[in-house]
This record gives structure tokens, sequence and C-alpha cells, in this order.
């Protein structure tokens, strides 16, 4: 009887350790609030002052405090960590709100996250400067990029979209009218169409003009007619549709004078025009000629383009640019355009010169970090801006019919634009899909 019990005891233990190893990689997150959250808490609560002492984030008591604890308290004179204001569990990971000491600074912190990491057995530290005199540090139980799953609550609105998943659990969001163009570089097949696609299902759901300009006739864009105002699919186009978005620039800098203001968004709102996104799906193919008669074309789309990226966020027009490289070697003009964009989200790249393209003259700090995204990780990039922050983020899959379906069901957004009416796609209704070629060749007898 009594074997039958060590028995049963035994087995009941090797399913429940195997339960957890297998919630652990299947399901992180259960993992994480049953076990990975009580002990990391546990640890964090028992381990806290003395990992702040070896990783050097003390400072030395004043004079007046150190004079209290020795005549007073009668303790010894200890080192001062930060105080721990406020501790809060997440589905992800764990928060932590601290007061800085005098002589202590975010940087300080940021420089040791590594080493707070191991620590505390987490797979990161974030350090997120709060307010003045505060931290919080953004601790997550695993590797949140594997599988994204994007926060709950979040949801286009105003013109800001969210497109995808940072490493510290909170969503990265495209936001207009704080930085109004971007450019999202990197290799073939690195996810940079994927960006694009979660970007135009999030900005279908708003009241903005969608332009798209994909010359590789279109087989990226045009299956998003339905919610687009204008669509270029060879160069020529592209050359009058930019020649007719900085008319149409020019028109609402006309309409700003008249009304006495600077900015699209102080007009009243039954007088403002709708904003305008352009997305450019290779730039290369806007730059590229072939022959010497192509050169002028290109001149005018770069002028353009140019145009529109030094003047146009006060009327409402932005620029969204994907490529592959984009450096001097694409032609006059390039360098000055990329100057202008001053988003920036850098894929998986091939060489090291790419990403110093993409992040160099706005965070050379985080150019490794984009040289070292795995080729089994499409979608995940490095973003950065001219703040000089950056920080890594992942795209959630998104299968194409997701965004055509939103496409289709906000197509009544389109904003009356009778500028762009000329460049508008032509919409096929809905129907059977085709079904695809055969990708092999048939076995003859
Ligand atoms: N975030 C992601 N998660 C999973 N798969 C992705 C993700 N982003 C892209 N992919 C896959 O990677 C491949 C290349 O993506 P794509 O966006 O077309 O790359 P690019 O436009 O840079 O050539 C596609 O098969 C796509 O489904
Ligand atoms: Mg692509």
């Amino acid at each position: 009887m009594a074997d039958l019990a060590v028995w049963f005891e035994a087995s009941g233990a090797i399913a429940g350790a195997g339960g957890v190893t297998y919630a652990k990689h299947k399901a992180p997150r259960v993992y994480w609030a049953a076990v990975g959250l009580p002990m990391t808490w546990g640890r964090f609560a028992l381990s806290y002052r003395n990992t702040m002492d070896v990783c050097g984030l003390t400072v030395q008591p004043s004079g007046l405090r150190a004079f209290m604890s020795r005549r007073v308290a009668r303790h010894e004179v200890r080192p001062v960590a930060p105080k721990i204001r406020r501790v809060r569990g997440t589905s992800t990971g764990l928060r932590v709100t601290l007061r800085l000491p005098a002589g202590l600074e975010p940087a300080d912190l940021a420089a040791a996250s590594e080493r707070l990491r191991h620590a505390w057995g987490v797979h990161s530290v974030h350090v997120i400067a709060k307010k003045p005199g505060y931290v919080e540090l953004r601790m997550t139980g695993h590797d949140l990029l594997r599988r994204v799953q994007m926060p709950k609550k979040t949801a286009p609105r105003d013109l800001v979209v969210p497109v995808a998943l940072r490493d510290d659990g909170t969503a990265y969001v495209r936001d207009y009218r704080e930085i109004p163009h971007a450019l999202a570089l990197g290799a073939n097949q690195s996810g940079k169409s994927m960006y694009q696609r979660n970007l135009i299902k999030g900005l279908a759901q708003l009241p903005v003009a969608l332009v798209g300009m994909d010359c590789k006739r279109g087989v990226e864009q045009y299956r998003y007619a339905p919610r687009l105002s204008a669509l270029a699919t060879n160069p020529d186009d592209a050359a009058s549709l930019v020649d007719v978005l900085v008319a149409e620039m020019e028109d609402r800098f006309d309409l700003l004078a008249k009304h006495g203001v600077s900015d699209l968004w102080e007009l009243p709102e039954d007088l403002r025009p709708a904003p305008i996104v352009v997305l450019v799906d290779e730039i290369a193919e806007l730059f590229l000629i072939s022959s010497k008669k192509d050169e002028e074309r290109r001149e005018r789309i770069v002028t353009g383009l140019i145009r529109l990226a030094q003047l146009s966020r006060a009327v409402g027009i932005y620029l969204e640019i994907c490529g592959q490289r984009f450096g001097s070697e694409l032609g006059k003009g390039a360098t000055m355009l990329r100057a202008q964009l001053t988003g920036r989200v850098v894929h998986r790249v091939n060489d090291k010169q790419t990403a110093e393209m993409g992040l160099n003259d706005v965070a050379p700090e985080s150019v490794p970090a984009a040289c070292t995204i795995p080729a089994d990780r499409p979608g995940q990039a490095v973003a950065a801006d001219a703040s000089g922050g950056w920080g890594r983020i992942r795209t959630p899959y998104t299968p194409v019919d997701e965004t055509v379906a939103a496409c289709r069901e906000f197509a009544h957004l389109i904003p009356d634009l009778p500028a762009l009416a000329p460049f508008r796609p032509a919409v096929s209704a809905p129907g059977p899909s085709i079904p695809p070629m055969p990708t092999t060749a048939p076995a003859f007898p």
C-alpha cells in the first residue's frame, strides 16, 4: 500500500514537472502567470538590496543620513539604493518604479540592465525614464518577439497606428503627427511588406487618404485598391502622381494662408482636408533609370519627394517609404531625401552598411542590434527616431486577406480629394479566388 502511494506521488510529480516544462515552451504566458511571476517577484524582493549593491547602483549616504544611522538608529552606515515605489506584475513581465537617490541617473541603471536581467533571471530589463527622479524597470519573463501578440488595448486612433510589438511588451505605434515621415529598410524577405501591410490595415480604419506607389506593377499594393485613393504602378505614373501631390500641397498652403493658420490641424474641422499617407513599396524603383531619357523623370520624382518631405508635414501629407537600401548610390538627392525621414525601422540586413544607412544618423549605437537579427525572424526590426531612442520590434503576422478585408470594410472612408481621382485604381468585385499556378512542372508520362 505504501509502495502504491509513493508511486502515485512520484508519477504526479513527474507529470507536474512535465506540464511546467511544456507550458514554459508552448504557453509562455500561462507559465509566466502561474510560475514565472511569483518566482521572479520573490527573487526580486529578496535580492533587491544586494543586487543593487553588487551592480554598483548605490550611492554613499549624505552626511546627515550617516550621522542619523550611526547615532540615532545605531546601525552601520550602508550605501543607499534606489527606493522601490511600486511593483506591478503584468501578463508578460514585472514593472518596478524606483525613486533614484541623488547621484544616480537613468543611464546608470540602463548600463547595468544586462547584469540586472541575469541577477533576477528574466529575459530582459528595460529602463524607462518616467519623470525626473523616477525610472521604471520593465522586465519581461520570456522572449515576446518569438510569437507576437499585440497588447489588447490597442486600436488605431487619430493618426496613431499600432504596427508592431516592442520587446518590452508595449505596442510600437506609428504616430504621424509626431513623426511625419519614415523609412523602413531591410533585405529581401525581411518583412518590409508585412510591416506596410500592418500599417495599411490600421490606416484603413482612419479617415485618411492612402496613396500607393508600387512600381513592381502593383503586385504588393494592388490588393489594397478598395481603400486606396491613388495608386501608381510604374515610374511614369509615379512621376505624375508626385506632381499632383506637390500641387495638392501648394493648394493646402494657400488654404492655410487664407485662414491665417500655419498648420492643417489649426483649421476648423469642416474646412480641414483629409491627411494623405503616401506609401512607397520600393524606393529604388523610383530612383533607378534604364536609359538617358528616363533621367528627367527621375529628377521630377526625386525633387517632388524632397519637397514633400521638407514641407508637407504642416499640410498633413506624410511619407512612408520602404526599400532594400537607401544610400548615395541611388543617385543625386537620395541622402537629402533620407535625411528628412525621421522615423527609421531597419529589418534584417545583408551588410552593416545598409544598417548604417538607416540608423547611423539617428541612433548609431543601434547598428549592431540591426546586424544581428536572425534570418528566421522575418518582421523583426530595430526602430529608432531622431530623439536618439531605439528598440527592438516585430510585426504580428497578418495574413494578406485580413488587410484586404479591412480595405473593403472601410472603403467608405476614402476621402473626397478630386486631385487624386485620376489615379484611383479600378476595383474588381470580390469573387472566388483564382487558383494559384502550379509551382512544379507536370510530370509527363
Ligand atoms: N512578423 C512576421 N511574422 C511571421 N512571418 C513574417 C513576418 N513578417 C514577414 N513574414 C514572412 O516573411 C516573408 C517575407 O516577408 P515580406 O514582408 O514579403 O518581406 P520583404 O517585403 O522585406 O521582402 C513572407 O513570407 C512573410 O509571410
Ligand atoms: Mg516586399
